[in-house]
Formats: C-alpha cells, sequence, structure tokens
C-alpha cells in the first residue's frame, strides 16, 4: 500500500501533519500559468494539449511542494465530448449551445467521448510519470447535477431559471438527462484511473442551488453510482465528493456508500465538520479563498484554527473553493509553509 500522505488520510489515517493542496492552484494566479496560456492559444487549447496541461498541472507543485497535484482540465469538457458545442469567451466564460427539453437530449453522444477526451488521458499518463514519488494524482470530473446546470442554462447563471423548471416540473425527463451526463462522468473517470489518477474528485459547485429535499435524487445518488461503478473496477481508489453550499446536509452526505473524503466548502464550521462529518469520511477543507487573497495574519489565524479543529481526525487541508485569479503568490507561499511546518503535536 503506498504511504504518500494524501492516501493515507483517505484510507483514515489521522498525521500528525495533514497532505495538503488547493483547488484551482494552477491557473491565472500564477505567471508562469498565464505565460503558458497564452502559448496554448485559449483556455480549451491550453486543456487539449497534453503537454502544456502536464506543464501547467505542474506549476504550482514546483513552487510550493503539495502533497497531490490536480489534473489540469475543466468539468465542460464532458458535454463538449458529448457533442454539445462549447467555448470559453475572455472575460465572459463558458458558453454552450443549450439543452433544455428531452427532445434536445439526443445531440448527446457518448460515441466519440473517448476520443475526444483522449489527450486528457494523455496528459494524466504523463503526470503520473512525471510527479515527484510523493505526489498523489487526482484527477476529476464535475458532478452530474452542476454539468447539467451548464448544458441547461447555457452558461454560468445566478438562480437557474431554466434547469430548475425543467427538474422540477418535467422530473422523469429530467433524470434522464443526468442519467447520460451520470455515464459520460462515470466512464471519463475510469479512463482517468486507467491513466494513472490516484484519487478522483467530484466537483458538485452548485449543489447549494436544489432544495434539501432534492439532494437525495439530483446530488448524492448520482455521485453513488460513480462511485460505485468505479469501485466495481478499480476497489482502491478513493473517491472525495464536493457538494458545495449544502449545510447541514452535509452529515447526510458524510454517510454516501463509497465516499472517502469529502470536501466542505468555506461557510461551515470547522467544529461542526469534526462533530458530524469526520466520524465518518475523511474532511477536506475549508479555508475561506478571500482569506488567502488578504494574507497576513488573518490568513494565518484562520488557517490554524482548521488545522486545530479538524487535524485531531482524518484531514486534508484545502480550500473552501478555488483559488481566484488575483491571489497574491508570495500569499500562497506563506501558506503552505505554514501547513507543511504543522504538528498536531
Ligand atoms: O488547478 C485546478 O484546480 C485544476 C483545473 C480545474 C479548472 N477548472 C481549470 C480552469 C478544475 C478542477 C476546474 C473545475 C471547474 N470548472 C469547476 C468546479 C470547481 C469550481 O471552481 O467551482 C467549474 C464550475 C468549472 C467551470 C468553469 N471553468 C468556469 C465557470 C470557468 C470560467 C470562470 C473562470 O474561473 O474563469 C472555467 C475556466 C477555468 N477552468 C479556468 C481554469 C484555470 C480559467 C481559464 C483561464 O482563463 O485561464
Amino acid at each position: 500500500m503506498s504511504d504518500k500522505l494524501l492516501l493515507r488520510a483517505l484510507r483514515g489515517e489521522t498525521l500528525d501533519r495533514p497532505p495538503f493542496w488547493f483547488m484551482r492552484q494552477a491557473g491565472r494566479y500564477l505567471p508562469e500559468y498565464r505565460e503558458t496560456r497564452a502559448q496554448a492559444g485559449d483556455f480549451l487549447d491550453l486543456c487539449y494539449n497534453s503537454a502544456l496541461a502536464e506543464e501547467v498541472t505542474l506549476q504550482p507543485i514546483r513552487r510550493y511542494g503539495m502533497d497531490a497535484a490536480i489534473l489540469f482540465a475543466d468539468i465542460l469538457l464532458v458535454p463538449q465530448a458529448l457533442g454539445q458545442h462549447l467555448a470559453f469567451r475572455a472575460g465572459e466564460g463558458p458558453v454552450l449551445e443549450p439543452i433544455r427539453k428531452v427532445a434536445d437530449i439526443p445531440v448527446l453522444n457518448l460515441d466519440r467521448l473517448h476520443d475526444v477526451l483522449g489527450p486528457i488521458y494523455d496528459t494524466v499518463g504523463r503526470l503520473s510519470k512525471s510527479l515527484p514519488g510523493d505526489v498523489t494524482l487526482i484527477g476529476f470530473a464535475g458532478a452530474p447535477w452542476t454539468v447539467a446546470t451548464y448544458m441547461v442554462e447555457g452558461a454560468g447563471s445566478k438562480d437557474y431559471p431554466t434547469i430548475k423548471q425543467w427538474a422540477f416540473a418535467d422530473p422523469d425527463g429530467f433524470q434522464r438527462l443526468i442519467d447520460v451526463v451520470t455515464e459520460a462522468t462515470t466512464l471519463y473517470l475510469k479512463r482517468q484511473i486507467a491513466a494513472g489518477a490516484e484519487v478522483v474528485q467530484i466537483f458538485d459547485t452548485w449543489a447549494m442551488a436544489l432544495p434539501a429535499a432534492y439532494h437525495e435524487r439530483l446530488v448524492f445518488e448520482p455521485l453513488r453510482r460513480i462511485a460505485a461503478s468505479i469501485h466495481a473496477d478499480h476497489p482502491d481508489v478513493p473517491v472525495i465528493g464536493f457538494p458545495r453550499g449544502i449545510g447541514a446536509a452535509y452529515a447526510h452526505a458524510a454517510q454516501i456508500d463509497g465516499i472517502a473524503g469529502l470536501s466542505i466548502d468555506w461557510g461551515m464550521d470547522p467544529a461542526w465538520a469534526a462533530a458530524h462529518v469526520q466520524p465518518h469520511v475523511t474532511v477536506q477543507g475549508n479555508l475561506d479563498p478571500r482569506l488567502v487573497v488578504a494574507g497576513g495574519e488573518p490568513m494565518l489565524d484562520a488557517a490554524r484554527h482548521i488545522l486545530q479543529t479538524l487535524g485531531k481526525g482524518p484531514f486534508i487541508f484545502n480550500l473552501g473553493h478555488g483559488f481566484v485569479p488575483e491571489t497574491n503568490p508570495d500569499h500562497v507561499a506563506e501558506l503552505s509553509d505554514l501547513v507543511r511546518n504543522w504538528s498536531a503535536r
């Protein structure tokens, strides 16, 4: 069994010095990322260029020595590989040709999935060779609900009028969309694992948009199905869930079969998570990325509080959502030093 810190924490070990990595650790806050991205062309060109995607995955590891590297790609590559038109416009975020009703679903098709996503599997394969031996490689995908919000709204959204109308008024029709995305996501993650991903994280960034009564059907059940199917082929690969912003429902999420780790958002009280989540799964989180923008003692104090409160059980230090572009790279260095030199004793 591997003695990498991240894998030990996900097996339920309490470590004297918890492992750490950061969501969006590769990205625009790093000057070397901006340079590589300019070389690639646009953001999607970067995702599909295995050599350059490998390079930007490694950039934060070289600077800060995190315990894990996350594959550089995007959650919206899955709808694109299913046949939906996708573009990233500068300053605007993603734009998709929307799917709004059952009659639109046939646009989606699993046949070309692995052809389109082939370069992503190549990036994983390269990384599994080039990463330092103590660094864990994390693969990822978006959760079906979150990916569907972009597929149906056609872009980022503030209050999800179109997808909620479909999901609430036509639950059976909407379930067909969730089923297609669940299947594609499962196939995608299995191929990442076959190529060398040692852990996978499933990002449900917009779980917070749903009423609690819909969590079971649209958040927890797809996660359970994906994890079960992964484990049928790869029983030892840990799955981390990130149903962002679901509040007290994290206590239910913690008990989903097949989930080794649960990433908590920055709104959660670490003491509550220590009491209600950590008895069931390894907790990951949850510094507010805006505290890393602020830096200094406010950032360090908040990080110490999280380490003290959650470090007594199975724990991975992380943010409660991804770094924002205005983050000062020096603040990330200070934060990384704090965690790396932490000792629970
Ligand atoms: O370092 C890493 O975390 C790995 C790479 C990664 C990216 N996106 C790169 C990216 C990961 C894990 C993601 C996940 C992702 N993508 C999520 C879930 C996590 C979250 O942040 O909530 C979501 C919702 C997306 C969809 C997405 N991708 C949006 C809405 C945008 C535009 C907004 C923005 O931040 O620019 C992206 C673009 C994106 N994905 C960038 C990066 C580095 C910025 C692209 C650029 O301009 O270079």
